[in-house]
């Protein structure tokens, strides 16, 4: 089992931009090998910096849009235009603003019954990317819980080790999410954390330094894959650099 590998940024633009390079890197290198660059966004607040960029003049020209498959690696339970949607963040942010094609969208119904959802999720995961799904890239944030995806502290997704998405009842919210499960999650080529801000500090703490139900994101460990976490200063102040 390999370790993650640790970044630690000044502050949150220059994370961003690092994240931006790193994405529009592993595209290039996966498209140089490859038809299609799968990837599964995240959700929450953190990541939408990093959609805007790039959305941007700066980026947006240096990705071959109508080559990546754009995944979510959870959704809550409510309509693509509610605010709290994760698509909804990712469409106003990115989606929308570059030249992807739309049957390259793959969105997460919120809006229906959840089994259903995650069983329809998993079904169109496995005809795209095959029966052993490996996405090239799933973004993934971290809550001050320590939770990722909608894999929360105490929830029955933990356990989760033969389903691939899968509707998690989260008592703290009285909802279901639908979310990614351990077992796709860490058979992806490629998994980048995104966490900043001092609220993050206590988590990342625990999640770098004890593997631990407690604390769920510490459970991503990809046998195959590799694993990096971008943190900046104010979210790795409880860590020193050599991890
Ligand atoms: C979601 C996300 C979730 C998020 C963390 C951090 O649906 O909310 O997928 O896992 O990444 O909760 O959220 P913030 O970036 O808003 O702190």
């Amino acid at each position: 089992m390999k370790d993650c590998e640790v970044k630690i940024f000044e502050d949150a633009e220059k994370l961003n931009t690092a994240a931006a390079d790193f994405f529009v890197e592993s595209a290039k290198k996966i498209l140089s090998k490859q038809k299609n660059f799968s990837v599964a966004l995240s959700g929450g607040s953190t990541p939408k910096s990093l959609y805007q960029l790039l959305a941007s003049e700066q980026y947006k020209n240096k990705i071959e849009w109508q080559k990546v498959l754009m995944f979510f690696g959870d959704e809550r339970c409510v309509s693509p235009e509610n605010e709290q949607s994760n698509f909804r963040m990712a469409n106003e942010t990115l989606l929308s603003k570059i030249t992807i094609p739309k049957e390259n969208i793959f969105r997460l119904r919120g809006e229906i019954e959840p089994q259903k959802s995650a069983a329809e999720y998993e079904k169109k995961i496995k005809q795209t990317l095959g029966e052993n799904p490996c996405f090239d890239l799933i973004l993934l944030g971290l809550g001050d819980d320590a939770h990722t995806a909608s894999l929360f502290p105490e929830t029955d997704a933990l356990d989760e080790i033969s389903k691939l998405v899968i509707a998690n009842f989260v008592a703290k919210f009285s909802a279901f999410r639908l979310t990614f499960t351990f077992p796709l999650i860490n058979s992806a080529a490629n998994i980048l954390f995104l966490a900043t801000g001092e609220k993050k500090s206590f988590a990342v703490k625990n999640v770098l330094t004890e593997k631990s139900e407690k604390f769920p994101a510490s459970l991503v460990n990809p046998q195959e894959g590799k694993c990096f976490w971008f943190l900046d200063k104010p979210a790795a102040s409880l860590i020193s650099e050599k991890k």
